[in-house]
């Protein structure tokens, strides 16, 4: 079950009809600021961090200055955004973890004075379960899970299979022992030659080239767990054997590769899911976090409705890469719990969810 803090500080606590949520995010290279009103976005601002694109993956250092110096600016835009003032906001929910560290205490420092300074609560919010309870967003067109549910997280640090029963009760049936699924996509794009983060590039060329032209190996896993890490070595080594006969390789045949680097990914993850549906009697499927915006994974879910008669349930682009605005859904709930955080709450790094 969820933690909820004891020592808690609850400050002017009255019952309102309407409830402001200003929710910020900085666990890694995209500093993103919401306002909620209820369960609506009425704001979402991200500013996605260009100076690691230089380094080839995120500089952790480099990260957390560019949040110190994106925060007020990111939190002022949404404000304006959502035409609202601060003294009508209900309560701050920030990301407490998991993610880089030096990233994650910008937004919790930041989180922690503003609540005080406004005399509202703090919400504390675990990243990957935000991903997860994106789905919750209020949107016209969209239909929310019943509980309980399957829910595939996808995204650079994280590939996991989660059972959620309820929002602040998930177990995790099964996650990745090396690489997460978004490494293996930016690690591919990198031998590839291709700019980070290469995963989008590799969906984009991959739509225009043919996914059995190169077979690669699927790693034998027990259970419910992933690897990605063999994959990528095997990558390496065609791609260095091929170059060897004909170095335009990788430039000649950039779409096939791409297509079949895709197409195996998105086969590890679908037999998976298969296995995960089988063992649970669970047909009702989500995905949340960055892979899920790839263009692969969210068709063979869509083919799954009619193959396998799941119900599938795929966030909106905004909503799969890091924003605010799933921190702020998860920070609606908790307020409707009033589980709120104490001002000695620290950041966290490893913060599994439960
Ligand atoms: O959830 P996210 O924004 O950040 C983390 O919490 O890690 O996920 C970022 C990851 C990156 O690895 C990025 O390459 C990948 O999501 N990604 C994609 C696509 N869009 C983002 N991977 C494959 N296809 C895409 N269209
Ligand atoms: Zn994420």
């Amino acid at each position: 079950m969820f933690y909820l803090c004891t020592s808690i500080f609850i400050p002017n606590l009255v019952e309102k009809e309407t409830i402001y949520i200003l929710a910020i995010e900085s666990s890694c290279d995209d500093t993103s600021a919401a306002v909620l009103r209820n369960d609506k976005v009425i704001s979402n601002v991200v500013s996605t961090q260009k100076i690691h694109e230089e380094y080839g993956g995120v500089v952790p250092e480099l990260a957390s200055r560019a949040h110190q110096q994106n925060i007020v600016p990111v939190v002022h835009q949404a404000l304006l955004r959502a035409n609202i003032d601060k003294k009508q906001l209900s309560a701050i929910a920030f990301t407490r973890g998991p993610g880089l560290m030096g990233s994650l205490l910008v937004g919790t420092s930041f989180a922690k004075s503003l609540a005080l300074g406004l005399d509202i609560p703090l919400i504390d919010v675990n990243h990957m379960q935000a991903h997860i309870l994106a789905h919750f967003i209020a949107e016209e067109k969209n239909t929310k899970p019943e509980f309980p549910f399957l829910a595939m997280t996808i995204s650079g640090g994280h590939t996991q299979i989660v059972r959620v029963n309820d929002f602040f009760d998930m177990e995790i049936l099964g996650e990745t022992l090396d690489d997460a699924v978004g490494e293996a996509f930016d690690k591919s794009a990198k031998i590839l030659g291709l700019p980070y983060p290469g995963g989008p590039l590799v969906d984009k060329f991959a739509q225009l080239g043919n996914p059995k032209k190169f077979p690669f190996p699927k790693p034998k896993v027990d259970g419910l767990n992933f690897s990605f890490s063999g994959l990528k070595t095997s990558i390496l080594y065609f791609i260095q054997r091929e170059t060897k006969t004909n170095p335009n390789f990788k430039e000649e045949n950039l779409n096939d590769i791409c297509a079949s680097i895709q197409y195996t990914i998105i086969n590890i993850l679908m037999d998976k899911l298969k296995k995960a549906v089988k063992e649970t009697g669970i047909r009702r499927v989500a995905i949340g976090g960055g892979v899920s915006a790839n263009s692969g994974i969210r068709s063979a879910l869509k083919n799954a409705e009619k193959k396998y008669g799941w119900s599938t349930y795929i966030p909106k682009f905004e909503y799969c890469t890091d924003n605010a605005a799933m921190i702020g859904i998860v920070g609606y709930h908790k307020y409707k719990q009033k589980a709120f955080a104490s001002q000695d709450i620290t950041a966290k790094a490893r913060y599994i969810i439960q």
